[in-house]
């Protein structure tokens, strides 16, 4: 038994992860950078596979998705997994405004409508089981039902291009087999009450929003550090600056008001108060490449009002910090599909989200999340055994309580 996943976005996060993947296949890398490694009973690592691919990017439509690695990655060996696999045109919707690629769109030839059903199609065609979303940031309005977007999609309103796909997605789900959507990008999806009712009524399941994979995670585990011991912070600043597409696409001031938007609920859901804070992507420099550089500084007042300062500078690698906590999603989203979740599951996006659904649900430290995770998966008896971190290590009654003893 396989994940078929079917990517849109065929960028670096996307690019990073088929290559990932086919490598882990091959016996070529190990496991670093993924949560779960082999612990889930259901589907290993091995078993993931990319089966289809949507793009806009002239450059990327038509070809293979070796080829598309290729562009991110020259040094990669060619693997006949990603040689099979050729990227098709997806729905631009003006998503790419600004950025310097020739988009095309399946819309300009079919129309919007007909475009939604041929992509219901081309997923058919390949046995998509779980969707992911990793197209440029977008921003957008929450709406109030599918029954909106569908009258949007016939007026031929403008709409964003990810509410296209995730309409695509309930058609999907509605004439072909209940589907999984896993939003890794800012857009309002897992936390639109829309949506995931809409997710629900089909036995689907919707994750997100947007992937928590750099500085946002440890600046909430530094803020839990310090909220457990009292010391209470003064003032928080986290900033990035990368040189990949993504954050050239941040500079857009709509787009970065999404990813804002998604990252500094962080504070105050971990505090529990609203504490002064910048928290954003800031700049675009090319010279950095996918190896983003992250500073952050917290202040706090501590015993006896002694005022502490952490400073943290960074160096991380965006695109694979992503794409290994997707290997993870993709397996989870397809467990709960098996096992008949349907509608959006909190256990989930609290640890691999910037914003996790459903709508109005705290961003928890990441150290919190994983404890909430590892205990969804032993309810739902998916575990291997118990990570060396869980907390169901050190407290006997826990283990009783599962069976564990
Ligand atoms: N660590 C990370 O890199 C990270 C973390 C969290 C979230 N994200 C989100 O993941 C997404 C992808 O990041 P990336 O670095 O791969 O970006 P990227 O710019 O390299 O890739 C985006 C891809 O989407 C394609 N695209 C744009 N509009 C499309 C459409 N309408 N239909 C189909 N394809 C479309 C683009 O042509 C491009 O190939 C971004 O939205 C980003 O905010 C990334």
């Amino acid at each position: 038994m396989s994940v078929r996943v079917g990517i849109i976005g065929q960028g670096y996060v996307a690019s990073t992860l088929a290559l990932g993947l086919a490598r882990i296949r091959s016996s070529e890398i190990g496991l670093s950078g993924v949560p779960l490694q082999n612990f889930l009973k259901s589907y290993r690592a091995e078993d993931v596979e990319v089966v289809c691919s949507l793009d806009v990017d002239y450059a990327k439509v038509g070809r293979t998705l070796g080829e598309v690695v290729k562009m991110y990655y020259p040094e990669a060996r060619s693997y006949p997994s990603l040689d099979s696999v050729t990227v098709s045109k997806g729905i631009h919707l003006g998503s790419t405004e600004n950025l310097p690629i020739k988009a095309v769109g399946l819309e300009e030839e079919l129309g919007l409508e007909e475009a939604i059903y041929a992509i219901v199609d081309a997923w058919e065609r390949c046995g998509v089981d779980v969707l992911v979303n990793l197209i440029t940031t977008e921003y957008t309005e929450p709406v109030e039902s599918l029954h909106h977007v569908r009258r949007l999609i016939r007026e031929g309103s403008k709409l964003p291009a990810t509410y296209a796909y995730l309409y695509a997605a309930t058609v999907y789900a509605e004439t072909v087999k209940p589907v999984a959507f896993v939003n890794a990008i800012p857009a309002t999806v897992a936390r639109s009450r829309a949506f995931v009712k809409a997710f629900e009524e089909r036995r689907s399941v919707v994750l997100g929003d947007d992937g928590a994979s750099g500085a946002t995670p440890l600046t909430s585990d530094l803020l839990e550090h310090l909220a457990e011991r009292n010391r209470i912070p003064r003032g928080v600043v986290q900033f990035n600056i990368g040189g990949n597409l993504d954050f050239l696409a941040l500079l857009d001031e709509s787009r970065n008001k999404a990813k804002e938007r998604t990252k500094s609920s962080v504070v105050a859901d971990v505090l529990g108060f609203e504490v002064p804070s910048y928290i954003k992507p800031t700049g675009f420099s090319e010279y950095l490449g996918d190896k983003k550089f992250v500073s952050m500084h917290i202040e706090y007042v501590g015993f006896n009002g002694a005022v502490d300062e952490i400073v943290v500078n960074a160096r991380i690698n965006d695109s694979p910090a992503l794409a290994g906590l997707l290997v993870d999603l993709v397996r989870l989203a397809k467990i709960a599909l098996d096992r008949g979740f349907s509608g959006t599951i909190y256990e989930v996006n609290a640890f691999y989200m910037k914003s996790p659904g459903p709508e109005g649900s705290k961003s928890i430290s990441r150290i919190v999340a994983y404890q909430i995770l590892i205990d969804w998966l032993l309810r739902i008896g998916e575990l291997t055994r118990i990570p060396r971190y869980s907390v169901h290590n050190f407290i006997p009654e826990l283990r009783k309580a599962y069976g564990l003893e």
